[in-house]
């Protein structure tokens, strides 16, 4: 049974008629957006503000219809995937590369719900590598001084001898190997403050509710 459809589609209980709503990226918000799509078609009036040209491109077939961030002063609920969560609702995100504009849309949001399967659910963050978006502008560069906060950075490539990944906003990422991330708070702002990185994967303080969903049908709210 598909944990994240569980997560995804209950999640869209918290959109109401006259929303402004930011969609999100990945597999799981994949099942929101589509139900929203569902919803559209039967009359529900909201706005969609997409973290992704992935996300636009399904929102607009779906019918959603959809307005510019820059648009908006706030949006009044954000549905979104992560890769990792912890109890303190701290999260990594960013495995499909949008993480920057993940962040910009979370930021303005009144309420960010975060859509789960239960293994993602973890008490400690930094199994999962952490994206970090970087300029592609010598990346070795900005690699080596990563690589000094005690992980082993590698840049995203699609497959083996293929170009680098790159992000909607033309960057290039890099994913960080930790194991463990002893205080996700200040690796963020530690992150943040090396020039040539434009974002890092660690949202801090941003989640409101993680809907959490597990194989056997049942969702659990937090
Ligand atoms: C994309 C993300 C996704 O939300 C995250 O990777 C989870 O994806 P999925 O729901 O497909 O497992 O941060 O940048």
């Amino acid at each position: 049974m598909n944990a994240k459809k569980f997560a995804g589609e209950k999640a869209v209980e918290y959109v109401k008629d006259g929303m402004t709503v930011g969609l999100g990226t990945g597999s799981t918000v994949y099942w929101s957006i589509t139900k929203l799509g569902n919803l559209v078609k039967e009359g529900l009036n909201i706005k969609g503000v997409p973290t992704s040209k992935e996300t636009e491109k399904l929102a607009k077939e779906l019918g959603i219809p959809l307005v510019s961030m820059s648009s908006v002063d706030h949006l009044d609920v954000t549905i979104d995937g992560a890769d990792e969560a912890n109890p303190n609702f701290e999260l990594i995100k960013g495995g499909g590369g949008a993480l920057l504009r993940e962040k910009m849309v979370a930021s303005i949001s009144k309420q960010f719900i975060v859509v789960i399967d239960e293994s993602k659910f973890v008490n400690q963050l930094g199994a999962f590598p952490l994206p970090v978006e970087i300029v592609p502008f010598s990346w070795e560069t900005t690699l080596k001084t990563i690589n000094k906060l005690g992980c082993t950075p590698k840049l995203r490539i699609k497959t083996d001898s293929s170009p680098p990944f790159v992000s909607d906003n033309e960057n290039y990422i890099a994913d960080c190997y930790f194991e463990n991330i002893e205080n996700p708070a200040e690796l963020n702002l530690q992150l943040n403050m090396i020039p040539g990185v434009v974002e890092n994967g660690l949202f801090i303080n941003m989640a409101d509710t993680i809907v959490l969903g597990k194989t056997n049908g049942d969702v659990t709210v937090m």
